[in-house]
């Protein structure tokens, strides 16, 4: 033998010995469905970005200003695509679509070229009715729209390659990436107008449906502060939805729903439709995020992860498999002698199974042995690995515990478990509203905070409404003024921290600098559209419209 091959053989003894003692490649195995007769915790993946609160909306999409609060949209998008694409099983739902409004650099140019043609051939017409700075505002336009108008999902969209797009897709058809909800945001259900809800879930959906072809199943209001009757059966039974779920009611009410297994119910919205309008409707139990336990799993929070690596220190698969059981029982017991603590950890797995087989056959919290945990809360997946890693570990290990049954759940698969057990729900008419989340601490103020935004709005929707029937009459223009950013801007200042006025001011004064862009540019609509309009008679009336429309000033003020 020679000295080489005695080396290489060495090295080869060297390797087999130390992969006897180093940790291997671990598949977890995420793929368990529901299982019949166990416990099914379904968990369900989710981020809640706001549309503005504390930072813009922009400020939020990009990452910036991160002392004001560390959050990047961008980040949870871009990570979240691999991390799905790491396993087929990993499933996510997204929420915020936000605003469209293409302005591509080309789309653009044209646009500023139409405007100049305009002003210089169609002479005096657009200074007329255009204020004379709004010929700034609209060549500004063009600039700013990147960062101004086009957000979060489909402003990340739009910044995808081709061959990510179609990963996309991909992901969308096959359900591990799911739209819920589907509107620009996440509406306010108290102080909006019940035509911007529509018009806002219309402009979100109708992207969906173009860009994926599907249309979202599920409503999804978890952070609004209090829920209409409205919202039931016209945002959510006529919408189409399945079902309808959310985060906030009155404590009293949810201590008490709770106690009679009435979170989850047949929500009849409408007085006069009834049980034609009605939709199945569910309040956590608690909020819109992990159940109590230690089950956040972002890069700087604190709860352990599982730790299943037997050559390194602090292995902690059985306490965390333990933790798991005991969020799950918990949430299920009402009337036993828990009593919505947390499972005491001195019950051994014997112990338990004992105690479970006794009294846990049927979840007593929600009805039926389904419960949904939401895994996620605000702005959270920046980097989505954290999360699905220990979901992975989680499911596996849970599932070989045997105990109760873990899977990657979405609330589509939640609602169809929830229909399938063809169980009996009560019944529930009116509003959630007010809304306390605790003694003395009703969230009314914002009924009437910031009333300026609030009547700018109001005003807005108005004209918008207008606007857009003059628009019709006249032909849309994708390249001339059109009434679309106006839609936008409406669209997000219909989200729970802006029309609300639940938002920080510079963010109260984002919305209405949206709003002036889009009005701005629906003055231009008006404009030609009724010139065209008054100029119908004469032949080619409307590309040579001679009468000028101007916008009164508003005198009432
Ligand atoms: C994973 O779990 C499912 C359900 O328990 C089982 O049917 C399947 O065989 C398992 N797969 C592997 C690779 O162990
Ligand atoms: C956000 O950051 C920019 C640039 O760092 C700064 O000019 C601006 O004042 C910040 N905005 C707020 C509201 O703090
Ligand atoms: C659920 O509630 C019913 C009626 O209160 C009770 O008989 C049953 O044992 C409970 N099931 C569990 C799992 O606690
Ligand atoms: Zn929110």
């Amino acid at each position: 033998m020679t000295r080489q091959a005695l080396l290489f053989l060495f090295y080869v003894v060297l390797f087999l010995v130390s992969s006897c003692v180093e940790s291997e490649y671990k598949v977890y195995n995420t793929s368990q469905g529901i299982v019949p007769g166990k416990l099914n915790v379904h968990l369900v993946a989710h981020t809640h970005d706001d549309v503005g609160w504390l930072k813009t909306v922009d400020q939020y999409y990009v990452g910036s200003n991160n002392s004001i609060q560390g959050a990047c949209v961008q980040n949870i998008l871009d990570s979240l695509i691999p991390a799905l694409l790491a396993d087929k099983n990993r499933k996510f739902i997204y929420v915020e679509q936000v605003v469209k409004s293409l302005t591509s650099p080309k789309k653009c140019k044209r646009k500023l070229l139409a405007m100049s043609a305009l002003r210089y051939s169609g002479a005096a017409t657009l200074r007329k009715f255009l204020s004379p700075n709004a010929m700034t505002v609209i060549w500004c336009l063009c600039d700013i729209s990147f960062q101004l108008v086009i957000a979060f999902f489909q402003r990340w969209w739009r910044e995808q390659s081709e061959a990510m797009q179609q990963v996309v897709r991909q992901l969308v058809s096959s359900g591990q990436l799911e739209f819920i909800n589907g509107g620009m945001s996440m509406h306010d259900e108290a102080v909006t107008h019940y035509i911007d809800m529509i018009d806002q879930t219309t402009l979100g959906h109708r992207f969906i449906k173009n860009e994926f072809g599907v249309t979202p199943r599920i409503g999804w209001q978890i952070d609004p502060f209090g829920h209409s009757a409205v919202q039931a059966y016209l945002l959510g039974a006529d919408v189409g939805f399945d079902s309808l779920f959310f985060g906030r009611i009155d404590y009293q009410d949810r201590t008490k729903r709770k106690n009679e297994k009435s979170l989850e119910v047949i929500w009849q919205g409408s007085r006069n439709f009834r049980s034609s309008a009605q939709i199945f409707a569910g309040a956590f139990p608690k909020n819109y995020e992990p159940p109590p336990g230690g089950f956040y799993f972002e890069v700087n929070d604190d709860s352990p992860i599982v730790q299943d690596d037997i050559n390194l220190f602090d292995y902690n698969v059985q306490d965390r498999v333990n933790d798991f059981v005991a969020a799950a029982v918990s949430q299920v017991n009402r009337d036993g002698y828990l009593h919505g603590r947390i499972f005491p950890a001195w019950l051994d797995v014997y112990e338990c199974n004992v105690f479970i087989k006794r009294s846990f056959i049927k979840a007593n919290i929600t009805r039926t042995n389904h419960i949904m945990w939401t895994m996620g809360t605000d702005f959270k997946y920046q980097y989505a690995h954290t999360w699905f890693r220990q979901m992975d570990k989680l499911i596996h290990y849970v599932n070989m515990d045997g105990r109760v049954n873990a899977l990657y759940s979405t609330p589509s698969i939640y609602t169809d478990a929830k229909y399938a057990a063809n169980e009996f729900w009560p019944l529930k008419i009116d509003d959630f509203f007010p809304y306390a989340d605790r003694a003395n601490a009703y969230w009314t103020g914002y009924f009437s905070s910031r009333p300026a935004l609030k009547r700018y709005v109001r005003m807005m929707s108005g004209y918008y409404l207008a606007a857009r029937q003059l628009e019709f009459f006249k032909g849309r223009s994708n390249t001339g003024p059109n009434t679309d950013s106006l839609a936008d801007a409406l669209a997000i200042a219909q989200h729970h921290d802006a029309v609300t006025g639940t938002e920080k001011q510079h963010v109260a004064d984002d919305y209405a600098k949206r709003l002036s862009i889009g009005h701005m540019e629906a003055e231009g609509v008006v404009a030609t559209s009724l010139a065209c309009l008054a100029d119908s008679m004469s032949y080619d009336g409307c590309n040579r419209a001679t009468l000028k429309f101007q916008q009164a000033k508003d005198l009432s003020s």
